[in-house]
């Protein structure tokens, strides 16, 4: 069985990716405050991005073929704790699936991006991202996969609680009317993930629902499936002006089976309970 080290594996899509891996991988992971039940005695550590000993101690002893990160935390400390984790497998046969997000785009709204555009970022986080990215391929070459992923959604992501909540609360979500975006569940990253895993594909991965969609289009879609009032939604323009703005992924890799695409459509069935 190969071994899996998953860093934040207590996150939202680190907890989906335990339950499709759980099976078929001897699986590590680690949390930060959130303690993992769902990994035997033993297989669970604590690990803040400061702690590079500790992650030392961790290659060292487990010996991972998979390492991936779902890490979050300052954007220093995790620069600097994924450089020295590249480092620690440099000299290995590990492989490292870098998780990374569409913010990297986040400098030009003008199209969605494809895994061939030049990341462009106006954000701190995009900016963080893109450097990691760059440096992960430096130390590690082809060992180090990026994939980049959009909005997950999830029955427990804070996304989907929120929604939950602002309507139990009779409060509006706000909305903006010429934005185009595109979204992914997390059951779904973690089915991709294991096929990317297991047919050992290389490079840069976009990983995203099958098509775009306006996010005033989707919340209605949404509400209008729960019943509620669609004067919930409140809109306002992106950038302050009328054109249509994309915050979006899209792939141009043709190595994922289309078992494992899946549309906005489906991601709110499956929320919805009906997929
Ligand atoms: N969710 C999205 O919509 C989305 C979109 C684009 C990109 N991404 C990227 O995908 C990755 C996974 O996202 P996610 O939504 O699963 O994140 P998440 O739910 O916030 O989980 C993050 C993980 O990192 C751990 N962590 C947080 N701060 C830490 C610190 N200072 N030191 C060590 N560990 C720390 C958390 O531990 P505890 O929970 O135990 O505190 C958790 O295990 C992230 O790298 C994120 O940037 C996510």
């Amino acid at each position: 069985m190969e071994k899996v080290l998953i860093l934040g594996a207590s996150g939202l899509v680190g907890r989906a990716l335990i339950n499709e891996l759980k099976a078929d991988f001897d699986l590590y992971g680690t949390f930060s405050s959130s303690p993992l039940t769902s990994l035997s005695e033993g297989k669970s550590f604590r690990l803040e991005v400061q702690q590079i000993e500790i992650m030392r101690q961790l290659i060292g002893s487990i010996k991972p073929d998979i390492v991936i990160s779902f890490l979050r935390g300052n954007f220093d400390d995790q620069l600097q704790f994924h450089k020295e984790l590249a480092l620690e497998l440099r000299n290995s046969q590990s492989r490292l699936y870098f998780f990374s997000t569409t913010n990297v785009f986040d400098g030009d709204f003008t199209k969605p991006h494809t895994e061939t555009d030049t990341p462009i970022s106006e954000s701190d986080y995009g900016k963080f991202k893109i450097e990691c990215e760059k440096m992960l391929k430096e130390i590690l070459d082809d060992r180090a996969m990026i994939i980049r992923i959009p909005a997950i959604w999830g029955k427990s992501s804070p996304r989907w609680n929120r929604v939950l909540e602002t309507i139990n609360e009779n409060k509006r979500i706000e909305l903006y009317s010429n934005l185009v975006y595109s979204n992914l569940l997390d059951v779904q990253l973690a089915r991709q993930l294991r096929y990317i895993i297991e047919n050992t594909l290389k490079g840069t991965f976009h990983l995203t629902s099958e098509d775009l969609i306006n996010e005033g289009q989707f919340f209605e879609e949404m509400i209008g499936r729960l019943a509620c009032e669609k004067e919930l939604l409140q809109f306002s323009l992106f950038q302050g002006n009328e054109n249509t703005h994309y915050f979006a992924l899209k792939s141009t890799r043709k190595d994922l089976p289309d078992r494992l695409q899946m549309t906005n459509r489906d991601i709110i069935s499956y929320l919805l309970g009906s997929f």
